[in-house]
Protein backbone atom coordinates (compact mmCIF):
# COMPACT_ATOMS: atom_id res chain seq x y z
CA UNK A 1 0.00 0.00 0.00
CA UNK A 2 1.01 3.68 -0.36
CA UNK A 3 2.51 5.22 2.51
CA UNK A 4 0.08 8.24 2.52
CA UNK A 5 -1.75 7.79 6.38
CA UNK A 6 -3.98 9.98 8.29
CA UNK A 7 -2.52 9.75 12.22
CA UNK A 8 -5.32 9.08 15.05
CA UNK A 9 -5.97 5.91 17.14
CA UNK A 10 -7.80 3.31 14.25
CA UNK A 11 -7.46 0.47 16.96
CA UNK A 12 -10.82 1.08 18.49
CA UNK A 13 -12.72 0.43 15.37
CA UNK A 14 -10.80 -2.92 15.01
CA UNK A 15 -9.93 -4.49 18.80
CA UNK A 16 -14.08 -5.01 19.05
CA UNK A 17 -13.86 -8.01 16.66
CA UNK A 18 -13.14 -10.74 19.05
CA UNK A 19 -13.54 -14.65 18.27
CA UNK A 20 -16.66 -14.09 20.14
CA UNK A 21 -18.55 -11.29 18.72
CA UNK A 22 -17.32 -12.53 15.14
CA UNK A 23 -19.15 -15.36 15.80
CA UNK A 24 -22.31 -13.42 16.45
CA UNK A 25 -21.25 -10.80 14.22
CA UNK A 26 -23.62 -12.50 11.33
CA UNK A 27 -26.89 -12.57 12.90
CA UNK A 28 -26.10 -9.31 14.95
CA UNK A 29 -24.88 -6.89 12.24
CA UNK A 30 -26.39 -8.49 9.34
CA UNK A 31 -29.23 -9.37 10.66
CA UNK A 32 -30.80 -7.52 13.23
CA UNK A 33 -29.13 -4.06 12.87
CA UNK A 34 -29.39 -4.19 9.12
CA UNK A 35 -32.77 -4.90 9.47
CA UNK A 36 -34.10 -3.07 11.92
CA UNK A 37 -31.45 -0.58 12.58
CA UNK A 38 -30.25 0.42 9.21
CA UNK A 39 -32.48 -0.53 7.11
CA UNK A 40 -30.44 -1.83 4.43
CA UNK A 41 -31.23 -5.85 3.99
CA UNK A 42 -28.51 -8.01 3.85
CA UNK A 43 -30.02 -10.36 1.62
CA UNK A 44 -31.88 -8.32 -0.53
CA UNK A 45 -29.53 -4.88 -1.24
CA UNK A 46 -25.77 -5.86 0.06
CA UNK A 47 -25.17 -9.27 -0.57
CA UNK A 48 -26.24 -8.90 -4.66
CA UNK A 49 -23.91 -5.63 -4.65
CA UNK A 50 -21.25 -7.34 -3.55
CA UNK A 51 -21.35 -10.08 -5.39
CA UNK A 52 -22.09 -7.53 -8.62
CA UNK A 53 -18.74 -6.69 -8.53
CA UNK A 54 -17.02 -9.61 -7.83
CA UNK A 55 -13.95 -10.40 -9.79
CA UNK A 56 -11.55 -13.31 -10.18
CA UNK A 57 -8.98 -10.57 -8.72
CA UNK A 58 -10.12 -9.19 -5.75
CA UNK A 59 -9.54 -7.33 -2.56
CA UNK A 60 -11.46 -7.67 0.10
CA UNK A 61 -10.65 -4.32 2.87
CA UNK A 62 -12.10 -5.25 6.58
CA UNK A 63 -13.13 -8.18 6.30
CA UNK A 64 -15.09 -9.27 9.81
CA UNK A 65 -16.40 -12.49 9.27
CA UNK A 66 -15.70 -13.29 5.84
CA UNK A 67 -19.86 -13.50 5.08
CA UNK A 68 -20.44 -11.39 1.79
CA UNK A 69 -17.33 -14.11 0.34
CA UNK A 70 -18.58 -17.21 2.11
CA UNK A 71 -21.72 -16.77 0.20
CA UNK A 72 -20.62 -15.40 -3.13
CA UNK A 73 -20.12 -17.79 -6.19
CA UNK A 74 -16.50 -18.79 -7.06
CA UNK A 75 -14.95 -17.13 -10.31
CA UNK A 76 -12.57 -19.81 -12.18
CA UNK A 77 -9.42 -19.16 -10.86
CA UNK A 78 -10.20 -16.80 -8.12
CA UNK A 79 -7.55 -14.93 -6.53
CA UNK A 80 -9.02 -13.51 -3.05
CA UNK A 81 -6.78 -10.81 -0.80
CA UNK A 82 -8.02 -10.32 2.24
CA UNK A 83 -7.07 -7.00 4.28
CA UNK A 84 -7.45 -6.02 7.76
CA UNK A 85 -5.71 -4.81 10.82
CA UNK A 86 -7.50 -7.36 13.08
CA UNK A 87 -6.05 -10.99 13.07
CA UNK A 88 -9.22 -12.39 14.25
CA UNK A 89 -11.38 -11.29 11.73
CA UNK A 90 -8.64 -12.07 8.94
CA UNK A 91 -8.64 -15.78 10.30
CA UNK A 92 -12.33 -16.20 10.89
CA UNK A 93 -12.63 -15.03 7.29
CA UNK A 94 -9.77 -16.91 6.06
CA UNK A 95 -10.99 -20.04 7.15
CA UNK A 96 -15.10 -19.62 5.84
CA UNK A 97 -13.40 -19.50 2.96
CA UNK A 98 -10.02 -21.70 3.26
CA UNK A 99 -11.18 -23.63 -0.02
CA UNK A 100 -10.14 -20.64 -2.20
CA UNK A 101 -6.56 -20.32 -0.77
CA UNK A 102 -6.94 -16.45 0.08
CA UNK A 103 -3.89 -14.23 0.79
CA UNK A 104 -3.80 -13.02 4.24
CA UNK A 105 -2.61 -9.27 4.90
CA UNK A 106 -2.47 -7.49 8.04
CA UNK A 107 -2.39 -3.47 7.72
CA UNK A 108 -4.10 -0.50 8.53
CA UNK A 109 -6.01 1.07 5.96
CA UNK A 110 -5.86 4.90 7.43
CA UNK A 111 -2.15 4.39 8.42
CA UNK A 112 -0.76 1.84 6.05
CA UNK A 113 2.47 -0.09 6.53
CA UNK A 114 2.51 -0.97 2.91
CA UNK A 115 2.31 -4.61 3.27
CA UNK A 116 0.36 -5.10 -0.03
CA UNK A 117 3.22 -4.38 -1.65
CA UNK A 118 2.49 -3.49 -5.34
CA UNK A 119 -0.09 -5.91 -6.23
CA UNK A 120 -3.42 -4.44 -8.10
CA UNK A 121 -6.78 -5.55 -7.97
CA UNK A 122 -9.60 -5.78 -10.88
CA UNK A 123 -12.21 -5.19 -8.09
CA UNK A 124 -11.49 -4.10 -4.46
CA UNK A 125 -14.74 -3.94 -1.77
CA UNK A 126 -14.76 -1.68 1.00
CA UNK A 127 -18.14 -3.13 2.86
CA UNK A 128 -19.05 -1.59 6.40
CA UNK A 129 -15.43 0.44 7.49
CA UNK A 130 -15.44 3.36 6.24
CA UNK A 131 -18.18 3.97 9.47
CA UNK A 132 -15.53 1.95 11.84
CA UNK A 133 -12.80 4.63 10.99
CA UNK A 134 -12.25 7.66 13.73
CA UNK A 135 -12.73 11.19 11.78
CA UNK A 136 -15.18 12.90 9.55
CA UNK A 137 -15.06 12.24 6.11
CA UNK A 138 -12.79 15.07 4.34
CA UNK A 139 -10.04 13.24 7.24
CA UNK A 140 -10.59 9.68 7.01
CA UNK A 141 -11.41 8.64 3.31
CA UNK A 142 -9.00 10.85 1.01
CA UNK A 143 -6.04 8.84 2.31
CA UNK A 144 -8.30 5.38 2.23
CA UNK A 145 -9.19 6.23 -1.63
CA UNK A 146 -6.33 7.33 -2.19
CA UNK A 147 -4.57 4.18 -1.04
CA UNK A 148 -6.86 2.08 -2.39
CA UNK A 149 -7.14 3.29 -5.60
CA UNK A 150 -3.71 2.41 -6.54
CA UNK A 151 -4.01 -0.95 -6.10
CA UNK A 152 -6.89 -0.76 -8.64
CA UNK A 153 -6.09 -1.79 -12.18
CA UNK A 154 -6.79 0.91 -15.01
CA UNK A 155 -10.66 -1.49 -15.73
CA UNK A 156 -10.99 -2.21 -11.83
CA UNK A 157 -13.56 -0.92 -9.53
CA UNK A 158 -13.77 -0.08 -5.59
CA UNK A 159 -17.40 -0.42 -4.37
CA UNK A 160 -18.58 -0.27 -1.01
CA UNK A 161 -21.40 0.40 2.24
CA UNK A 162 -20.81 2.46 4.90
CA UNK A 163 -23.24 3.82 7.46
CA UNK A 164 -23.96 7.38 7.66
CA UNK A 165 -23.91 9.32 10.63
CA UNK A 166 -26.11 11.73 12.67
CA UNK A 167 -27.86 13.41 9.27
CA UNK A 168 -29.31 10.29 8.05
CA UNK A 169 -32.19 10.59 10.89
CA UNK A 170 -31.75 6.97 12.52
CA UNK A 171 -34.30 5.86 14.47
CA UNK A 172 -34.72 4.99 18.22
CA UNK A 173 -32.87 1.97 17.79
CA UNK A 174 -30.26 3.22 15.21
CA UNK A 175 -29.78 6.10 17.78
CA UNK A 176 -29.19 4.48 20.69
CA UNK A 177 -26.19 1.88 18.76
CA UNK A 178 -24.89 5.09 17.14
CA UNK A 179 -24.20 7.11 20.24
CA UNK A 180 -22.90 3.72 21.97
CA UNK A 181 -20.56 2.79 19.12
CA UNK A 182 -19.43 6.12 18.72
CA UNK A 183 -19.08 7.04 22.55
CA UNK A 184 -16.83 3.42 22.45
CA UNK A 185 -14.67 4.40 19.42
CA UNK A 186 -16.15 1.15 17.68
CA UNK A 187 -18.03 3.64 14.63
CA UNK A 188 -16.49 7.23 14.24
CA UNK A 189 -19.19 7.87 11.70
CA UNK A 190 -21.47 10.62 14.07
CA UNK A 191 -20.78 13.70 10.68
CA UNK A 192 -20.47 11.01 7.76
CA UNK A 193 -22.52 12.32 5.32
CA UNK A 194 -23.71 11.38 1.60
CA UNK A 195 -21.83 14.79 0.36
CA UNK A 196 -18.90 14.56 2.05
CA UNK A 197 -18.57 10.76 0.77
CA UNK A 198 -19.26 12.13 -2.56
CA UNK A 199 -16.40 14.81 -2.27
CA UNK A 200 -13.99 12.39 -1.28
CA UNK A 201 -14.48 9.83 -4.10
CA UNK A 202 -14.54 12.49 -6.89
CA UNK A 203 -11.35 13.86 -5.46
CA UNK A 204 -9.58 10.17 -6.24
CA UNK A 205 -11.74 8.45 -8.99
CA UNK A 206 -13.42 10.13 -12.65
CA UNK A 207 -16.25 7.79 -12.41
CA UNK A 208 -18.17 7.71 -9.07
CA UNK A 209 -21.63 7.01 -8.34
CA UNK A 210 -23.75 7.23 -4.15
CA UNK A 211 -26.44 6.58 -3.41
CA UNK A 212 -28.52 5.53 -0.45
CA UNK A 213 -30.89 2.62 1.15
CA UNK A 214 -32.03 2.68 4.08
CA UNK A 215 -29.23 4.97 6.59
CA UNK A 216 -26.36 3.81 4.21
CA UNK A 217 -24.74 5.07 1.66
CA UNK A 218 -23.21 2.55 -0.79
CA UNK A 219 -20.97 3.86 -3.33
CA UNK A 220 -18.90 2.87 -6.63
CA UNK A 221 -15.80 4.79 -7.77
CA UNK A 222 -13.83 3.73 -11.39
CA UNK A 223 -10.91 5.47 -12.98
CA UNK A 224 -8.48 6.59 -10.23
CA UNK A 225 -6.97 9.94 -10.93
CA UNK A 226 -3.21 10.13 -11.09
C1 LIG B 1 -17.90 -3.83 10.65
S1 LIG B 1 -16.66 -4.97 10.14
C2 LIG B 1 -17.10 -5.16 8.41
C3 LIG B 1 -17.07 -6.58 7.96
C4 LIG B 1 -17.61 -6.86 6.58
N1 LIG B 1 -16.92 -6.14 5.55
C5 LIG B 1 -19.10 -6.58 6.51
O1 LIG B 1 -19.51 -5.70 5.76
O2 LIG B 1 -19.85 -7.25 7.20
C6 LIG B 1 -15.23 -3.94 10.03
C7 LIG B 1 -13.94 -4.68 9.76
O3 LIG B 1 -12.94 -3.69 9.46
C8 LIG B 1 -11.76 -3.95 10.22
N2 LIG B 1 -11.06 -2.66 10.48
C9 LIG B 1 -11.42 -1.69 11.35
N3 LIG B 1 -10.56 -0.67 11.28
C10 LIG B 1 -9.63 -1.00 10.34
C11 LIG B 1 -8.49 -0.33 9.81
N4 LIG B 1 -8.11 0.87 10.27
N5 LIG B 1 -7.78 -0.95 8.83
C12 LIG B 1 -8.15 -2.18 8.37
N6 LIG B 1 -9.22 -2.85 8.85
C13 LIG B 1 -9.96 -2.28 9.82
C14 LIG B 1 -12.26 -4.64 11.48
O4 LIG B 1 -11.25 -5.39 12.10
C15 LIG B 1 -13.41 -5.49 10.92
O5 LIG B 1 -12.94 -6.75 10.49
Amino acid sequence: MSKQSYHVNTQDGAAVYSDRVLKIYDWWVLGFSNRLAWKCPTHTVLLPFFRQYLSSNHLDVGVGSGFYLANSPDHPGQKLTLLDLNDNSLKAAGARIAHLQPTLVRDDVLQPGGAIGDNRFDSISLFYLLHCLPGNMAGKAPTVFATLGSHLTADGVLYGATILGDEANHNWLGRRLMNLYNRKGIFGNNRDTLTSLQSALSERFAKVAVWQTGKVALFRAQMPLP
